[in-house]
């Protein structure tokens, strides 16, 4: 039994290959519509089990016209199941049924004009459309005949038919992107689809959410007991309160101090837990056997792999004394249940979280936050009272700041850069740019440069400053931090951190850095 709790209504993005998938579902949910992705390679009879509400087919970069070209299984245009086509969804629907999809010559990528037919009723377009509307376009091939029974409702300068419909077998499609923000009425069009076309009603809302992930946790702990590993990072936290909020005090945390947390962190975690959230919480202080153990090991990959094993000790110590827990609560995601299916990425670093350790412990797993994107869990993290700190965290990596220290790792260098790290926290904050930057940092450096303060000459360390921008990690670019942002830290890092005389700033994207130094 699962404790992902899926509403009756769901609608499918079926995913051909482009990066657009999940947006399209994020658009959908946020449209208060269930969705999930689904593989092109899913069969008429998959989809007649699951009877979705609706069915989305998203775009490709492929053309319908290649030798191992994706579509889709042609049963599934005949279940009668409402159905939207986008892009590259949109010729298949046209190459499959009949039409027809020609090679324009010509892309046409980027902003684009979609001019109304003349006297054309259009339920995608809705009743009393803008003749001239401003869409957002990608594609190299074009649909130039539509199948018989579809009408063809508007057009591009690059693209003859630009929506094509067919009420009478529930088929609409668009050649544009409604799901970007660079296509204005896109959402309106997508709710049209959505709420009158296929009749879904608006009720997947956060509220519902937590009520339904409840119920689904009770009904797989049943009398059992949980234990969860807290990280201080958002995943984890919302995944505990809300286990916290089905099965109460058969719930215990596990919180491993590993000395590598930033200033505060681990107060913070145990003042939420304990005392407002009323959590049972077992708080490990184990920085002296990280350090200890970390002593003297400056090569990155060493660093981790030796973190990550201290860690999972220290976990299954304390998890072993916990009477008769059954089941262990993970803050698994979705974009990490899409991923895991995919190829093989090369590996840069071991990553180490909560999440991925204690694998050969013997536990059924709960993860309520499965079908959930990451701005779906801060808004349940918000309504169930976890403060803005810890929703709004940013990314910090499981080995902490024993990889934002280059070198070996002493109590002396963590206690500097958590001083550091602090100020720039702080300051970011102060300048509002908190949720606009993906990842503000210091990193502590090992070697030493020359330096002036007072009369006196100085011989110490500096403090690498990191802001990037990102919108999921894997590419990164260096924030455009203003000129008096950065004089600031600067000049506060060293009149107030002992042992750092110069602060230099990375301007490093990513590729072809990576975002930690380690
Ligand atoms: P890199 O340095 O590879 O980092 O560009 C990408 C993102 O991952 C975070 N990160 C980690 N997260 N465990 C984690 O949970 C780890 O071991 C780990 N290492 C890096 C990093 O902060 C950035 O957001």
């Amino acid at each position: 039994m699962s404790s992902t709790a899926v509403p009756d209504q769901v609608v499918l993005v079926v995913d051909f290959g482009a990066q657009y998938a999940q947006l399209i579902a994020r658009r959908v949910r946020e449209l208060h519509v269930f969705s999930e992705i689904v593989p092109h390679t899913v069969t008429a009879a998959e989809v007649a089990e699951r009877q979705p509400a609706a069915i989305v087919l998203s775009g490709g970069p492929k053309s319908v016209h290649v030798d191992g070209a994706p579509i889709l299984d042609p049963g599934i245009y005949d279940l009668g199941i409402p159905l939207l086509g986008i892009c590259y969804g949109a010729q298949l629907i046209a190459h499959q049924l009949g039409g027809h999809v020609g090679r324009s010559g010509k892309g046409e990528y980027g902003r684009s004009i979609l001019s109304v037919a003349d006297g054309s009723v259009s339920g995608l377009l809705g009743p009393d459309p803008a003749p001239e509307q401003t869409v957002w376009m990608s594609h190299f091939d074009g649909i130039t005949d539509v199948p018989d029974g579809f009408v063809a409702c508007a057009s591009t300068p690059q693209a003859p038919v630009a929506v094509l419909e067919s009420p009478a077998r529930r088929i609409w499609g668009v050649q544009y992107h409604p799901e970007v923000g660079h296509t204005p009425g896109g959402m309106e069009l997508l709710g049209r689809f959505l709420h009158d076309l296929a009749g879904c009603a608006p009720s997947w809302t956060m509220d519902s959410v937590i009520d339904s992930s409840i119920e689904a946790i009770k009904a797989q702990v049943g009398e059992g007991r949980a234990i969860c590993g807290l990280s201080g990072g958002v995943d984890s936290a919302v995944a505990a309160a809300l286990v916290h909020r089905a099965i109460g005090h058969r719930l215990t945390c596990v919180y491993v101090d590993t000395g590598l947390m930033r200033k505060g962190e681990s107060d913070q975690v145990v003042e939420t837990f304990q005392r407002h959230q009323g959590i049972e919480l077992i708080h490990v202080r184990a920085a002296d056997r990280f350090l200890e153990r970390l002593s003297g090991i400056t090569d990155p990959e060493e660093k981790r792999k030796t973190i990550g094993e201290v860690f999972i000790r220290v976990f299954e110590e304390a998890a072993g004394g916990i009477e008769e827990a059954d089941f262990l609560v993970q803050g698994t995601l979705y974009p990490d249940v899409i991923e895991s299916g995919t190829g093989e990425a090369a590996k840069i670093k071991s990553h180490h979280n909560v999440g991925g350790l204690p694998e050969d412990l013997q536990f059924d797993l709960v993860e309520p936050l499965r079908n959930l994107f990451k701005d779906e869990v801060r808004s349940v993290g918000s309504e169930l009272g976890l403060p803005d700190e810890i929703v709004w965290r940013q990314p910090f990596p499981g080995p902490g700041l024993g990889v934002r220290i280059i070198g070996d790792v002493t109590a002396e260098k963590v206690a500097i850069l958590q001083e550091a790290d602090a100020i720039v926290r702080e300051e970011i904050s102060a300048a509002g740019l908190e949720r606009e930057i993906w990842q503000a940092f210091a990193v502590l450096a090992d070697i030493k440069s020359v330096g002036v303060m007072g009369d006196e000459r100085t011989y110490a360390r500096p403090i690498i400053l990191r802001a990037v921008t990102s919108d999921d990690a894997m590419t990164a670019d260096w924030a455009r931090l203003p000129y008096e942002l950065l004089e600031t830290l600067s000049n506060r890092i060293i009149n107030e951190v002992d042992g750092i005389n110069r602060v230099v700033y990375d301007i490093t994207s990513k590729p072809p850095g990576t975002i930690e130094w380690e």
